[in-house]
């Protein structure tokens, strides 16, 4: 890789071809060279850091067949309400749709099929501890790529996500390696305070979302998208993890590509910019093919690092582009 390439970031592993976040998806992740692994973090009851995308395991996983009784009021099975051993005897499966009459629909239908439950929730002990012994049998150095989900609500049910997981990279060793571990989370608050209080000595990434989300946050995402927002979020991060619409704003009628000015605004503050999620079966309007998207964000806009689920199709895209 050439030392301006953009980092490869496996989004919950290699997700376009195994079900996210099982260790089979991360694995598949590592052999297919990405610089780094994501991991979503949420808690179970007794404090577990378990790996995970969303704070509700009906999406992903069993629960509802294994655990019929244990829904909240809205019908949603939180894996806050369980404890580590009851996690484990749940099998996750490929992403589904949780609309009534839809449950049994993988989100992305061209992917593994959502029947097979073969795998189980990891805890994020076990993930690093995998990582790590591959990193050793194959002779690599894969990063670690780490979001805190929903650090307020984990506050508010009465569990602190921060001091679970740097008690996690302290046990496995990683709490010191800023080469190799990135922290990311779409709440400045929460990463403020690990930089200014927690003292944390790796790198941090404000994720960007758009305001009509929902997610658990007070900050304003179209403010941070400005000069003094980056100026703002340099004070405590080392970069952006934008949506890809913030940069990619779609073509003329003539077909000219039309791109915001964040990437050089974040440059200008001394911040990378990784955006998500660049997909082979959701592409952005406008564009025609996953190559067409690498391009464009890659050699045009010029961003640092992005994450994906086919991280084998961007590990050869660059290797391609540097031979040429
Ligand atoms: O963390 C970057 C990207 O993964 C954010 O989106 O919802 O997939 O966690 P999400
Ligand atoms: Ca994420």
């Amino acid at each position: 890789m050439n030392k301006s390439d953009p980092i490869v970031i496996a989004h919950r592993g290699a997700s376009g071809y195994l079900p996210e976040h099982t260790l089979a998806s991360k694995a598949m992740a590592h052999a297919m060279g990405a610089d780094f692994i994501e991991q979503d973090v949420v808690l179970s009851r007794d404090g577990t850091a378990i790996v995970l995308h969303d704070i509700y395991l009906d999406s992903t996983t069993n629960v509802a067949r294994c655990f019929p009784d244990r829904a909240r009021s809205d019908g949603r099975f939180y894996a806050i309400d369980f404890d580590l051993h009851e996690i484990r005897r749940l099998r996750v499966h490929e992403r589904t749709h949780l609309d009534i009459g839809r449950s049994e629909l993988a989100v992305f239908t061209e992917r593994f099929p959502a029947q097979p439950a073969l795998f189980q929730v990891p805890t994020l002990a076990e993930e690093i501890i995998m990582l790590a012994g591959l990193d050793r049998s194959r002779g690599q150095r894969t990063g670690l790529y780490i979001e805190l989900k929903s650090p307020n609500w984990h506050r508010q049910e009465g569990l602190d996500l921060s001091a679970a997981i740097i008690q996690v990279l302290s046990e496995t060793g990683y709490w010191n390696r800023p080469q190799q571990v990135f922290l990311q989370c779409f709440d400045d608050q929460t990463l403020r305070e690990l930089r200014h209080d927690l003292k944390a000595p790796l790198p941090m990434i404000q994720l960007i979302g758009n305001n009509s989300w929902d997610e658990d946050s007070e900050v304003d995402y179209d403010y941070l998208r400005t000069s003094k927002g980056l100026s703002y979020v340099a004070s405590y991060a080392q970069g952006i993890g934008p949506f890809i619409p913030h940069i990619y704003l779609g073509k003329t009628t003539s077909g000219e590509v039309h791109l915001s000015e964040l990437v050089e605004l974040a440059h200008a503050h001394g911040l990378l910019v990784h955006p998500y999620t660049l997909r082979r079966d959701e592409l952005p309007h406008g564009i025609d093919s996953f190559s067409e998207l690498l391009n464009i964000l890659i050699h045009s806009a010029g961003i640092d690092g992005l994450f994906t689920d086919f991280p084998d199709i961007v590990v050869d895209f660059l290797r391609k582009s540097m031979i040429t």
